[in-house]
């Protein structure tokens, strides 16, 4: 979703600006804009539409040592030129950009318009370019403090003053805002994606922070002035690992990822000597996990698939009661919070408003979390009580691959902890860890199909609907499965448990419309045979995904994955869905990265 990115230094910031908003035009946008202060003068330019004809548009002028620039995503009124951010107050001395939802801003704009305000724009954000712009105090902080503290909502902010040509001033409530350090420099952005290039030294602000940033430093403090002294800590990212690698998407590189991925998520985990995995970020210790007498696992889209899969991996291995719920759900239905459930958050940006949501009503009700997350330092990692981060490396296709892989890497790495404390025995324990260990050359063998399974995709390209049946460990596939080839190829898809076909869907079966099976060689092998037969004897075409061909020519085509631990079947399943999807919206000619309406994380509701 929106994306900000700031520049204080010695040199003209502009060109950093555009470089930083097109490292942020993964996460899905409609306009962009930049500003930029010189000499005293505040100069914005600002289009709907791509980051890259906005600068094609940018007037030489636009330029100066400090600037801010920002890419949108519509909340308060349609994508447009004038809707785009900066926004700036009545006499463009004021630029502010935005992340988030001011959710008073009708009531601030109303009370504004009655004392003489003209508005340019429909949106929330042009409310604190007033505000700012009108409130009392010396310096602009506190200016910015005056102006935030009538402000009601979510943000990540960035000011600055045509008439303080030296600062910008930041301040972050829901919505990530990260400093970079450089030498005699300074960045700002709500992603570091936007910054590793030029630094790896990092200040996270928290929320109801605020910082001061010029070219040689910055002061960090809270709403009511009083001072927290924040220092840089390094960030393990670099620019490569925000590049395509050679590959035409984001997404066939990050699918490629996924053996490396995976060897991320398990260095350093698994314990031999006890037959266990090791999880340093877990501190719960042996006792109170024993304590534990059920497992929820809280999550959006992709990362509440893997949840499901999550938790039949728990109660299979730790057998303790698992279940998933979409956190979107979780958080407004005044769920019952139990002190003897582990509660988990999945999520792979951190940042998700809905996760982070659930988490913090867990948490209001005493309960404890436990989150898995990818990127380092996010909202989530923060706010849970303890966490495992995936290590999958930076994921920038919005469909995900890799960190979805990963969590469930993840969740067999728990469920191993957990079965181990508790009845796993320890030839259980180190089958398990074999299995795992296994995992990136099995990985690498499915990818190596990849031939195959793209013609698959162009075989089922052009159906306007499909069908994704498993049972069992085969169900959460089969709904990720969906997912993606929704997602980036836009066909529509449905998945269902292949026990439920004939109470209902078996209706829609015809030659027209294909059938995605997972039907691994498992205990529901025979069920899952008589589903397919149900299938093909009504015409319709099949392709079946498992370790063997189910036979009698039944399927159209197969789609195989080497046999694993059966508990961890549902990794390698998931990988040829994902090539499927991606060859399908390639065939489609789709923008595989950045589908339609979709963004990267999901930072508002
Ligand atoms: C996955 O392909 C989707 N882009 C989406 O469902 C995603 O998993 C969801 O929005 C949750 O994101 P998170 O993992 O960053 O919290």
């Amino acid at each position: 979703m929106c994306g900000i990115v700031g520049y204080v230094g010695k040199q003209d910031g502009v060109p950093f600006l555009l470089e930083g908003l097109q490292r942020l035009e993964y996460r899905g946008y409609d306009s962009a804009g930049v500003a930029a202060v010189k000499n005293g003068t505040l100069r914005v330019h600002k289009a709907e539409g791509r980051v890259r004809g906005m600068a094609d548009t940018l007037p030489k002028r636009v330029a100066g040592p400090l600037g801010i620039a920002h890419t949108r995503w519509a909340t308060h009124g349609p994508p447009s030129d004038v809707n785009s951010h900066p926004h700036v107050d009545t006499e463009g001395r004021v630029a502010v950009v935005h992340n988030g939802i001011i959710e008073n801003a009708a009531v601030l704009r109303a009370a504004l318009e009655a004392d003489g305000v003209v508005f340019a724009s429909d949106t929330d954000t042009e409310v604190v370019a007033h505000l700012v712009a009108r409130a009392d105090g010396e310096e602009l902080e506190d200016r910015v403090r005056a102006a935030l503290r009538q402000v009601e909502g979510a943000y990540g902010i960035a000011v600055c003053d045509a008439t303080v040509p030296d600062r910008i001033v930041v301040a972050r409530n829901g919505s990530p805002v990260v400093l970079g350090v450089g030498n005699g420099e300074m960045f700002v952005a709500s992603d570091i994606a936007a910054l590793v290039r030029h630094t790896q030294q990092v200040v996270f602000l928290e929320d109801g922070e605020l910082a001061t940033v010029t070219a040689d430093g910055f002061r960090t403090f809270t709403l009511d002035a009083q001072t927290t002294n924040k220092t840089a800590t390094e960030v393990d990212v670099t620019d490569d690992d925000y590049s395509r690698g050679g590959h035409a998407h984001y997404l066939r590189k990050e699918i490629g990822d996924q053996p490396e991925a995976v060897r991320g998520t398990l260095r350093g985990r698994l314990d031999h000597r006890f037959a266990t995995s090791r999880l340093g970020g877990l501190e719960i210790n042996a006792r109170e996990l024993r304590a534990i007498r059920r497992v929820k696992i809280l999550g959006c889209g992709s990362a509440y698939y893997s949840g499901i899969a999550g938790a039949h991996l728990i109660e299979t291995v730790a057998r303790l009661p698992a279940d998933a719920e979409p956190a979107s759900e979780f958080r407004y239905r005044s769920p019952v919070i139990d002190p003897e459930t582990l509660y988990v958050a999945v999520s792979q940006s951190g940042e998700t408003a809905d996760t982070l949501g659930a988490v913090q009503e867990v948490q209001r009700k005493g309960g404890r979390v436990l989150g898995i997350v990818n990127v380092v330092g996010s909202s989530i990692a923060r706010a849970t009580d303890s966490g495992i981060y995936l290590h999958a490396g930076p994921e920038v296709s919005v469909a995900s691959t890799k960190a979805y892989t990963c969590t469930l890497t993840a969740f067999a790495l728990l469920a191993l902890h957990l079965g181990r404390v508790r009845d796993l025995g320890p030839g259980d324990g180190e089958r398990l860890i074999a299995g795992l260990e296994a995992l990136p050359a099995q990985i690498e063998e499915v990818l190596e199909t990849e031939e195959h399974i793209a013609a698959v995709a162009g075989r089922i390209a052009d159906a306007t609907s499909a069908f994704f049946i498993g049972r069992v460990a085969g169900f959460p596939v089969a709904l990720e499965g969906a997912q993606k080839l929704k997602e980036i190829s836009y066909v529509h898809a449905e998945a269902y448990p292949a026990s439920e076909l004939k109470h209902g869907p078996l209706a829609l079966i015809t030659p027209d419309l294909p059938t995605i099976a997972v039907v691994p060689d498992d205990q529901m092998l025979e069920k899952n045979r008589s589903a397919l037969q149900q299938v093909a004897a009504r015409g319709g075409r099949l392709v079946v995904v498992g370790h063997s061909d189910p036979g009698d020519g039944v399927a159209d085509d197969v789609l195989l994955v080497p046999r694993s631990e059966p508990e961890l079947d549902p990794i390698l399943l998931g990988i040829p869905l994902q090539l499927l999807a991606y060859h399908a919206a390639v065939a489609l000619g789709r923008d595989v990265d950045q589908p339609r309406n979709l963004a990267k994380s999901v930072t508002v509701e």
